[in-house]
């Protein structure tokens, strides 16, 4: 039709669905998008930015959601009606780390509750995420086996004293709820779906307590059987992924070992020191990996466990360059991050800059007094914005999700370990709930796309609850992403480029939103 044809002209958005909003009662007082077998909304495209012209993404609790304005670069704002002047420089001669990316979790949970959607919301719902119509995730985490979100406990090796791994074998959540998922949203990313794997725990037969669930280190000593069968059943593992089609670009050693301490643990968990840890690199894990044909380039992180270990955990492994060695990068998780200092990731960063850094997982809901999840709460999605743009500005390399969909319970999570996440799925309607957090994740995997590079952004002092980030792209395009958290403070943020000074793109700033801001990098006259 005519009028699709000119909203396509350059600089204006494409036709899109808009958010189908449904207002919630209850604490949140806020709302969700509702997708369902004939609807879900879709990202704004941009076709094309004329320079000087900065794209504006708005979400806010006001009810926003990649709200696209255009801005023109001119003279800085005098109206400071109702508004506090905010001033916003960025330095790109100032550069920093490169961009991993974003993304979220493929557990037992996400495929079991996908598994209740027809396939044309199982389609929606993944291109919601990972398609050029959604988030564009470019990262996906893959548990080996079972974890908390599995409807049971199982390993890849359940029988007793198997050594050899001759009864190893995937099991029915892998090829019901994990693999043919997971090859849906490597299509939709054309191929560009990075995936990494975390285990949750050995084979109970292997532990001390002879369980899979609760707290315990492996049997024997480093470098006795258990260990030399443990390092085998890492090989096995991707080798079986790669004979169905998935392969890895990642791996952690455990997922969250220091949680293996604790003998009453819910759920699997194993324990390594970082001692362990690093002599298991070392002698068992690394050589196993490097000598294999799907494990020799895999990105291996230890620790995947929270921010507090660092640096000591990192120093420990890293201290040792026969361990070192094998070692790519440091995964992170955030579960104690309001107790613990940003600033430990940067200085993990000054002591080991070679190594990268990366969050590899995050969810709302987990603290007891907050089970669950709350639908439509703004400020569940404000603290993965606040999370992220600390974690960028220390280092940190992206930042993956947890569960991509769960129920209306958080669930289902066989230890009860109900949380939120970005999509809610309720069967029983036939419709899934994008939350607040799914779109501040958009805001930054959209357009902090991989080999992107964080340069130097300075927010004036009396600005304290306007936060940001900024990168320059790989296609030659700047980008910030800024929250405002306060409650009734409203900011005109004049943002200028250092490399086209007395420019200025003045961009209000509402309280409780986030803004994306893209434009294209000033071509030297
Ligand atoms: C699906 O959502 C759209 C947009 O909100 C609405 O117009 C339509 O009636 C819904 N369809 C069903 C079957 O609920
Ligand atoms: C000044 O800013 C306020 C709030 O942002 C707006 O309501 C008002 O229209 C602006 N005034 C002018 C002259 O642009
Ligand atoms: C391995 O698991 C698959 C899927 O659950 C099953 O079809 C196959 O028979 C199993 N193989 C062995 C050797 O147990
Ligand atoms: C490397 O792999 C080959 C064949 O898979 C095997 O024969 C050899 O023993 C392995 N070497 C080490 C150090 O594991």
């Amino acid at each position: 039709m005519w009028w699709y044809l000119l909203l396509l002209l350059p600089g204006t958005p494409a036709a899109l669905n808009t958010c189908a909003p449904r207002h919630i009662t209850g604490p949140a007082q806020n709302y969700v998008c509702v997708c369902n077998s004939s609807y879900c909304d879709d990202f704004p495209r941009l076709e094309k930015l004329n320079d000087g012209t900065a794209a504006v993404y708005t979400s806010s609790l006001s009810g926003k959601r990649f709200d696209l304005k255009f801005a023109q670069f001119g003279v800085k704002s005098t109206n400071t009606t109702g508004v506090t002047a905010a001033t916003v420089k960025i330095n790109p001669q100032d550069t920093y780390q490169s961009i991993i990316g974003f993304g979220g979790a493929f557990t037992d949970s996400v495929g079991f509750n996908l598994n209740s959607l027809t396939p044309i919301m199982q389609y929606m719902l993944l291109d919601s995420y990972f398609g050029k119509q959604g988030l564009e995730y470019n990262l996906g985490r893959v548990p080996m086996a079972s974890c908390d979100f599995s409807m049971r406990t199982y390993s890849y090796l359940d029988t007793s004293d198997d050594f050899e791994l001759k009864s190893f074998n995937l099991t029915s959540e892998d090829f019901d709820y994990k693999i043919p998922f997971i090859d849906q949203a490597v299509k939709m990313t054309e191929g560009k779906l990075k995936l990494m794997a975390s285990v949750w725990s050995a084979p109970g037969w292997m532990k001390t307590n002879g369980k899979m669930v609760g707290g315990a280190p492996l049997k024997g000593e480093m470098g006795g059987i258990y260990y030399q069968t443990w390092g085998k059943y890492f090989i096995r593992f991707l080798e079986e992924y790669h004979k169905n089609g998935v392969d890895f670009w990642g791996l952690t050693v455990q997922n969250e070992p220091s949680s293996g301490l604790d003998p009453n643990y819910a759920w699997q968990t194993m324990y390594l020191s970082a001692e362990t840890e690093r002599d298991f690199v070392k002698t068992i894990l690394g050589p196993l990996l490097r000598n294999s044909s799907h494990g020799k380039n895999i990105n291996l992180m230890c620790m995947d466990d929270q921010r507090f270990l660092l640096p000591t955990w990192a120093d420990t492994i890293f201290a040792d360059p026969d361990a070192a060695q094998y070692i790519d990068g440091i995964a992170v998780h955030w579960y104690e991050d309001f107790i613990t200092p940003a600033h430990n990731l940067q200085w993990t960063h000054e002591r080991h800059p070679d190594k990268f850094m990366l969050a590899t997982e995050a969810c709302n809901g987990y603290l007891p007094f907050t089970h669950g999840p709350i639908l439509g709460d703004w400020s569940r999605g404000e603290s993965y914005a606040h999370d992220i743009i600390q974690d960028l500005n220390n280092y940190m390399g992206g930042w993956i999700d947890w569960n991509l969909c769960l129920d209306m319970k958080g669930g289902p999570n066989f230890a009860k370990n109900f949380v939120d996440a970005p999509i809610i799925v309720n069967a029983e309607k036939g419709e899934f709930y994008k939350q607040p957090m799914f779109y501040v994740m958009g805001h930054f995997s959209k357009f902090l796309k991989p080999h992107s590079v964080r340069i130097g952004l300075n927010i004036d002092a009396n600005a304290n609850l306007l936060e940001g980030v900024a990168v320059s792209t790989a296609t030659n395009q700047r980008v910030i992403v800024l929250i405002n958290r306060h409650d009734d403070v409203s900011y005109s943020a004049q943002i200028e480029d250092a490399a086209n000074p007395g420019q200025f793109l003045n961009v209000y700033v509402e309280p409780h939103s986030i803004h994306t801001i893209v434009w294209n990098k000033v071509q030297a006259l």
